[in-house]
């Protein structure tokens, strides 16, 4: 993406090197990498997972990460972001030539392909009018990178600085509606370019292009599947723990979830995990965790009832960041007494006797390493994101082994470890669960069963509909409001449920889904027939933003 002079984002300003040990070690089943140069693109993280789905792996650094670096980790090949910036602003960032002198083939995507033509000569410069969506694509030569496709096709575009003509030795390939040079290369020097964004599903080929890309320009063969990652993570959990004892806390969430059974694959009983059922949960989720790890899997297990303990530290609370804090205070609490506890069973003669759990596993993903500065250099994750989860200063050694994943990734784990369709598939779940969905008033056990029932109702006729996978998160929330009806011949005065569902990639931003109205209906009859206390059901029509996804 690029946008007009000036702009400078935070992948420009950075001026940090990457921590070593903040970097994700490549997997050592794959001795493929291509790395993705990111320049602050919108989409680069996608680009990466489109490799990734390609079967290679694919890691994103900052631009400026240095040749040393990007020379170190020998990658196949290299591909340049788009990004925000212009060749033509002082401060923009550049292309550092040592990168081609590699012997790696090199391609540049929007801004990329811009930063290649300028530095080598041809002529990029501000257009009159941007390119900005779907634009049509001429193919004049299809030369290596464009071999096989349609003269004509849909591209996705988004930019206003714009190649007029390529660099010397350079063919230009194709046009565009508003690119005289859409995409170019130069076989003999490895250099390659595209304006347009083939990593984005409204370019029909660019898989195509990528696939070509990896395969007949790099020579990259398609190693990286699930079931290569977790043949990987398998020796390398081994290795890290070797006879240690290892704990993990289970919160019925996917990454969780995979993370731990992962960790049982590699080093069996040696794991014990740790369930807190805070009694905030979904109607039924605590059982279905239980039973796929205790009676499924054979994974130890130790299931927590709290629920009345933090129904006590809920009480009289109606704020959401205290909410939030003494929920996430109490889940650390009861997680380092049941810590505690196990290592005074393994003192009283278990395989590690005498010595307390010494790695705990942490289900961190690779976007999260990415956000939280080691993939780009930015720091974005929101602090309240991680309320629910246990602080880095607990004494454990961590166990990550999810840290190389992208979300759809650990998804295809834990289906190849047969989790099941339901753990695989879950939304997205905060770690302070109904409790910031009880909105007015005080966290009750009635209104929170309320809520769990109007849930059930929904989470089923979503799953009926066959909707619950399109969906990013759809839920209810309970506000302390209560309203006028009839039903018979009665007057009633009973609970308000707002209906909440959308769709998102990332929980950045969302958009409110458009469920059909039949769907609707039925989900409120059903909670109004069927939950005596609510006479009432509405939707809620916000995006993200102006609105967040929950309401608290
Ligand atoms: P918002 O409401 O900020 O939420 O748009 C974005 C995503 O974060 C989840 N969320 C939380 N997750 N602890 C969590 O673990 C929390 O305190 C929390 N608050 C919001 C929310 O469900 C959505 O997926």
């Amino acid at each position: 993406m690029t946008s007009a002079p000036g702009v400078v984002t935070a992948a420009t300003a950075a001026s940090d090197v990457l921590e070593p040990e903040r970097a994700t070690p490549r997997p050592r089943t794959t001795t493929e990498e291509v790395l993705v140069l990111d320049y602050g693109g919108q989409y680069s993280q996608l680009i990466a997972r489109r490799i990734r789905e390609c079967g290679v792996f694919s890691e994103l650094l900052p631009h400026h990460v240095g040749v040393q670096e990007v020379r170190r980790r020998r990658p196949r090949g290299i591909i340049l972001s788009g990004g925000p910036a212009s060749v033509h602003t002082p401060g923009a960032p550049r292309l550092d030539r040592a990168l081609l002198d590699l012997g790696v083939p090199v391609l540049g995507i929007c801004y990329g392909m811009q930063l290649l033509a300028s530095e080598l000569g041809g002529r990029v410069e501000g257009a009159e009018v941007g390119e900005f969506g779907r634009s049509e694509l001429t193919v004049t030569e299809p030369g290596g990178l464009l071999a096989g496709l349609p003269a004509t096709q849909t591209c996705w575009m988004s930019h206003r600085d714009t190649v007029y003509e390529p660099p010397p030795g350079f063919r230009a390939l194709a046009s565009s509606t508003g690119s005289p040079v859409a995409a170019l290369e130069s076989p003999e020097r490895g250099v390659y370019g595209i304006q347009f964004h083939p990593e984005v599903a409204h370019t029909p080929h660019g898989s195509e292009i990528l696939k070509t890309f990896l395969y007949d320009v790099c020579g990259c063969e398609s190693t990286w599947s699930p079931a290569s990652i977790v043949e990987d993570q398998i020796e390398r959990i081994r290795a890290q723990v070797g006879d240690g004892s290892v704990i993990c806390g289970l919160s019925g969430g996917v990454d969780s979830s995979v993370a731990a059974l992962l960790v049982h694959r590699a080093i069996g009983d040696q794991l014990t995990c740790v369930f807190v059922d805070h009694g905030l949960m979904r109607k039924n989720e605590g059982e279905q965790v239980i039973h796929a790890f205790r009676d499924t899997f054979k994974v130890p297990l130790v299931a927590v009832d709290a629920e009345e303990r933090f129904l006590e530290r809920l009480r009289g609370v109606t704020d959401p960041e205290t909410k939030r804090k003494r929920i996430g205070e109490e889940f650390i609490r009861v997680f380092e007494e049941e810590a505690s506890a196990l290592a005074g069973t393994a003192t009283s003669g278990g395989a590690d006797a005498g010595v307390p759990a010494r790695y705990l596993v942490q289900g961190t993903l690779y976007s999260d390493v990415i956000e939280s500065g080691g993939g780009t250099g930015t720091a974005t994750i929101k602090s309240h994101h991680n309320v629910g989860g246990l602080p880095s200063d607990l004494s454990f050694d961590l166990v990550e082994p999810l840290r190389a994943l992208f979300k759809d990734e650990v998804r295809a784990v834990g289906a190849e470890l047969g989790l099941p369709e339901r753990l695989v598939w879950r939304q997205p779940f905060p770690g302070p669960g109904l409790a910031i969905r009880v909105i007015g008033g005080e966290a009750t056990k009635e209104r929170l069963d309320l809520l769990r029932d109007a849930d059930y109702i929904l989470q089923d006729e979503i799953r009926r509909a066959g909707l619950y996978r399109e969906l990013w998160q759809s839920f209810c929330v309970l506000p302390d409001i209560r309203t006028v009806g009839v039903q018979g011949d009665e007057r009633t005065y009973g609970y308000v449920v707002v209906l909440r569902a959308v769709t998102s990639d990332d929980a950045m931003t969302a958009d409110w889904a458009r469920l059909p109205y039949d769907l609707l209906e039925t989900i409120a009859s059903r909670m109004i027939n069927e939950l005596r206390e609510v006479n009432r059901v509405v939707l809620d029509i916000t995006s993200k933003p102006p609105g967040t996804i929950e309401w608290e």
